[in-house]
């Protein structure tokens, strides 16, 4: 065949139609291919994936389940580095029934969780990419649940910290739950700890003095065992012997895939809670500032600016003055106040209100440290907006604008009153392709919220906003493109991770789309004529969502991560709905690469 190859952001591609195909569909204009599945070796001496025979020391070493982030950081031309999360384990979809005793499970599961470096090369065809031969590779790696990192910030080495297995407070082993990400300026990846609190479980009832903030992050109250049952392989999990080990999850961490010897870092200066990721740019002054969402209903969006300011030269001394940034400065909660809807949009003005600095707390009541550990019960006391589930809030490198994906939120107009930034409190969905429109309570299909800061500066404390989609089928009533007409768009449902090419176009992923078609990937342009226009640029197979997604810096390939394939109601190793990738009669999570072909 011809060598085509070309500019994703720019391309021109028929949108893809609605569908329910256990595939990777891509654009006619398109192809894609796969580039690494769960179990493949990572490490130089991991062995040969072998369903029924997977062990806790392979699982260590092989590719882990359920990626979610995806970042490129390239080597020179040909190669690169895969960096990668592994969020969380579906046990009921990966192991054959009776091959494995409960304790085996639970210690691969901790295994198969965490992140992987993985060295990558060109393919065949342009943009197209491969992963390299592991063997060869000095820099590939994986971090798992037990993987040691130290701990950056004000509330490093803090009483709170502080187990009877780690009485320094300052050396955690593990990351748990991590969903999406960001690549720092400085070579470097973020990734944020998510949902930490189903890990834990308590032998018996919990200390009571502690029980106030258990529950506001979701921590079990009560005695008793979560489904993993992980306590029962590794006493950390129990909250009635290791009270404060849920202090050290809910961070974001910054891993140095560059350096395979790096001990990767959990950055307590960045707050603690539901991580959905962080999205780091250089403000016009120098300083550094971090986006961040805390993926749960109701709560809120926040930014960190740094005390000290960027580097730009690659000498080691900077890089190393660099990957200190996080560790002091100020985090935010942001404040939406709406101008009213009868301008026919849903906008308005917005304030950053300060938490804490690294020296000074600006919560009555709470010290720096007890800001950080317990950021959303700061925030509480300082009015911010509770959001419908903010999940990525990116900045766009062309506009300097910030784009946040709210994924939804059933309980809008009951138990969250609604207000101009979460308005939709009815929405409607289809139960299957071709199906009706049906009209439910809530935010079903969310929203991408946009803001400008003011003056353009990212590290200023006032900021405009608006809602540039109000995302669902377009012919459903409450739904908004940008301005954009409606009858020219493809449905959107559910927006999760968001990402742009060089001309600035947002690129939003989906999660749990109720639209009776699969979840995707979207291209969608933010500015002139074409502000709104909404194209389906994939679809991922059965039970899947689509993470991810990367356009990567030469703009001809798209990375997403397959997440969750077969994570359907009723399915299990022996009854499969999904066998994507179609290697082995079962699903497997995997990176694929969509390419012009
Ligand atoms: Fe793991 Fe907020 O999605
Ligand atoms: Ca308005
Ligand atoms: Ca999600
Ligand atoms: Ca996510």
């Amino acid at each position: 065949g011809s060598r085509v190859g070309g500019n994703v952001g720019t391309a021109a591609f028929t949108p893809v139609a609605p569908n329910i195909e256990d595939n990777v569909v891509t654009a006619a204009e398109f192809r894609h291919n796969v580039v690494i599945r769960w179990g493949d070796p990572v490490e130089a001496d991991a062995p040969a994936f072998d369903v029924n025979r997977q062990t806790p020391e392979a699982q260590a070493k092989q590719f882990g389940y359920n990626n979610d982030y995806v970042g490129v950081l390239p080597l020179d031309g040909r190669r690169a580095l895969l960096v990668t999360n592994h969020e969380y384990t579906d046990e009921y979809l990966m192991f054959p029934t009776g091959t494995h005793d409960a304790a085996t499970i639970k210690r691969i599961a901790l295994a198969a969780h965490g992140m992987a470096v993985v060295a990558i090369e060109r393919g065949s065809k342009p943009g197209s990419w491969v992963r390299s031969d592991h063997r060869k590779s000095r820099y590939n790696r994986r971090i798992t649940a037990h993987t040691e990192f130290t701990v950056s910030g004000p509330a490093a080495g803090h009483d709170l910290l502080k187990t009877d297995l780690d009485p320094s407070g300052a050396r955690i082993l593990g990351t748990l739950n991590n969903c999406a990400g960001g690549t720092t300026p400085w070579g470097t990846v973020l990734s944020g700890e998510e949902n930490f609190n189903q890990y834990f479980d308590a032998s018996a009832a919990p200390d009571p003095a502690l029980v106030p903030a258990y529950a506001r992050y979701g921590l079990r109250t009560t005695q008793g065992l979560s489904s993993r049952a992980w306590s029962e392989v590794d006493e950390r999990f129990d909250l009635a012997r290791h009270p404060q080990e849920p202090h050290r999850f809910g961070w974001v961490v910054e891993l140095d895939p560059m350096d395979p010897t790096s001990t990767p870092v959990k950055h307590t200066m960045l707050g603690r809670f539901k991580h959905e990721g962080a999205n780091v740019t250089v403000a016009a002054n120098g300083h550094v500032v971090a986006y961040m969402g805390d993926d749960e209903r109701g709560d809120y969006i926040y930014k960190f600016v740094s005390r000290d300011t960027y580097r730009a030269d690659s000498s080691a001394a900077s890089r190393r003055h660099n990957m200190a940034l996080l560790s002091a400065g100020t985090l935010y909660v942001a404040r939406y106040t709406g101008d009213g809807s009868a301008d026919g949009i849903h906008d308005g003005t917005g304030v950053w209100i300060p938490l804490t600095s690294d020296t000074e707390s600006f919560v009555p009541g709470m010290s720096v440290a007890e800001v950080l550990v317990f950021t959303r019960l700061a925030a509480d006391k300082v009015g911010p907006t509770k959001m419908d589930r903010p999940e990525d809030v990116e900045p766009n490198p062309v506009n300097g604008r910030i784009y946040a994906a709210l994924t939804n939120n059933s309980r809008r107009g009951t138990a969250f009153a609604a207000d101009e930034a979460n308005p939709i409190t009815e929405s409607h969905v289809r139960d299957e392709l071709g199906g009706p429109l049906v009209k439910k309570a809530g935010n079903r299909n969310g929203y991408v919220l946009e803001m400008t800061e003011d003056g353009g500066d990212h590290t200023a404390t006032t900021f405009t906003w608006d809602l540039f989609l109000v995302c669902g089928d377009p012919q459903a009533p409450e739904t908004y493109f940008g301005g954009y007409d409606k009858t020219k768009v493809s449905m959107i449902s559910c927006p999760d991770n968001v990402a742009f090419d060089a001309v600035g176009n947002l690129w939003i992923s989906t999660d749990g789309a109720k639209l009776g078609s699969h979840d995707g990937l979207f291209r969608v342009p933010v500015d002139g004529p074409e502000r709104g226009n909404v194209q389906q640029f994939l679809t991922v197979p059965v039970g899947a969502e689509t993470c991810g997604p990367l356009i990567t810096e030469d703009q001809l390939s798209v990375f997403i991560a397959v997440q969750h394939p077969g994570e359907t109601d009723g399915a299990s190793f022996e009854n499969q709905s999904s066998t994507w990738p179609h290697t082995d009669g079962f699903p497997r999570p995997s990176i694929a690469v969509a390419y012009r072909g």
